[in-house]
């Protein structure tokens, strides 16, 4: 019987994202998975924009919603080991916001971050 994808990765392979090696990125997940043997039950798909250029390349996982900021090439083999195989975040490219000072992901179900400086909401992604 064949294994049921768990997983999603979703690599932001908008213009600002590209500028950062997320292609490079996207390809270091991929072999990492396979290395791992668990191309049957993760995936990586690309995605545009985010809206968070500036801390891109941008890798949010599916379904637990974590939303990883800043992630180079050589982070693939952590996110892989730790997150994918393990369920353990790398907290260290979690987002943290700023004002806030904590840590997302807070999104709920259809994620949606909440706004530190209005009462609006933001909507990120589509899920
Ligand atoms: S291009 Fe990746 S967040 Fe905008």
């Amino acid at each position: 019987m064949a294994k049921q994808i768990k997983m999603h990765l979703l690599v932001c392979c908008g213009t600002g994202c590209r500028a950062s090696q997320s292609a490079t990125l996207q390809k270091a997940l991929e072999r990492e998975l396979k290395t791992n043997g668990l191309e049957d039950e993760a995936k990586v798909v690309t995605t545009g924009c985010f809206g968070f250029c500036e801390k891109g390349p941008i890798v949010k996982v599916h379904p637990d919603n974590t939303f990883y900021v800043e992630v180079k090439p050589e982070d693939a083999e952590e996110i892989v080991k730790e997150h994918v195989l393990k369920g353990r975040k790398v907290e260290r490219l979690l987002y943290t916001d700023p004002k806030v000072k904590s840590m997302y992901p807070i999104a709920n179900t259809w994620g949606v971050l909440p706004q530190t400086d209005s009462n609006s909401t933001s909507k990120l992604w589509l899920d």
